[in-house]
């Protein structure tokens, strides 16, 4: 059995409609589909601070798999899914049997083999998750893949902005304008979150340095100038600068970019529009943003973080249904 990574160049993987069964991407997925996940993950909530969340994942095991680091994105897919009453087998490469040569393919079936209905799995190489469909028969939840999505990151920064624009979770995003900024060329989360916004019928804006904005980008506009962008925005979401993916230099230092992308309380100041601040995190302050805006009343930084489990619970939930 061959590997599946590397597998394709994030622009190339499909868009594919949505078929329950697995939560590979956004891309393709109706705004109702959305729209069904984060009023989901808004019920769960209410659930959840009433002390009478279901337990919908009785009986079922979920494997999260984690070839990547990851603080976040880990701990909540294993609170969510202990919380609906699953049982969780968790993995990470550090430690594993892949440093003796196992491969992703043979160490998912593995994973498998030991009871898992629903697996998580974070991975390093675009498009794993779709490839694994053809080796597993459990449903498969993208954690992230390299460089092309991140979907329960954008369906958390989503439901995160329907919270800020609204009292009761289930803000309008159509006509709002959000502007992704920072490292556009290597962020599964920004790709993610175009087809998420889009698909609400929001305007999305993506601004960085040239040299981080790729050349194409369906249903974004483009922008160098953050003061700009700003200008028109609702809501910013700034990115990590993903060092660790970059092959060169893409800008002359950290404090070049801060001095251009940084978010800082002047720059909102001078923005005339006290948009919201959101970063899916982990955050580098003074890079990406100053810590008075990090911290600041804007920042909806912990309140994604606390989303975090409940969309995952929606997912989770909804594609064990798309199992029986
Ligand atoms: N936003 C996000 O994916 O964070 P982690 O890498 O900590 O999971």
């Amino acid at each position: 059995m061959s590997d599946p990574s590397p597998t394709a160049a994030a622009d190339e993987l499909p868009a594919e409609p949505w078929d329950r069964r697995h939560l590979v991407g956004l891309a393709g997925m109706s705004g109702e589909d959305v729209t069904l996940l984060l009023d989901r993950a808004v019920e769960y909530r209410r659930l959840s601070e009433a002390g009478d969340l279901p337990s919908p994942l009785a009986g079922a095991t979920v494997g999260n798999l984690f070839f990547e680091n990851s603080t976040r994105t880990r701990n909540s897919f294993r609170l969510a899914a202990k919380r609906l009453g699953a049982e969780t087998v968790e993995f990470t490469e550090v430690g594993s049997s892949v440093a003796k040569g196992e491969t992703v393919a043979d160490t998912v079936r593995t994973i498998e083999a030991l009871g898992v209905d629903l697996m998580v799995i974070r991975h390093g190489s675009p498009g794993v998750p779709h490839r694994l469909r053809e080796f597993v028969t459990c449903g498969l939840l993208n954690a992230g893949d390299g460089t092309h999505e991140h979907p329960t990151q954008a369906l958390i920064d989503l439901l995160s902005l329907r919270d800020a624009f609204s009292q009761d979770g289930r803000g309008d995003l159509a006509g709002k304008t959000v502007t992704v900024v920072g490292d556009i060329l290597h962020s599964r989360v920004a790709r993610s979150n175009i087809h998420g916004l889009r698909a609400l019928g929001a305007r999305v804006l993506v601004c960085g340095p040239s040299t981080l904005l790729p050349r194409h980008l369906p249903g974004a506009e483009f922008f160098t100038d953050l003061d700009e962008a700003l200008a028109q925005s609702d809501a910013v979401n700034l990115l990590r600068v993903q060092f660790e993916r970059q092959r060169g230099a893409f800008f002359p230092s950290p404090a070049e970019y801060y001095r251009l992308f940084g978010m800082t309380q002047a720059r909102l100041n001078r923005s005339g529009r006290d948009p919201w601040v959101l970063a899916p995190g982990p955050i580098n302050r003074g890079i990406e943003l100053s810590s008075e805006v990090a911290d600041g009343p804007r920042s909806l930084i912990l309140k994604q973080v606390a989303n975090g489990v409940f969309i995952r619970m929606a997912c989770l939930a909804t594609l064990m249904e798309g199992r029986r």
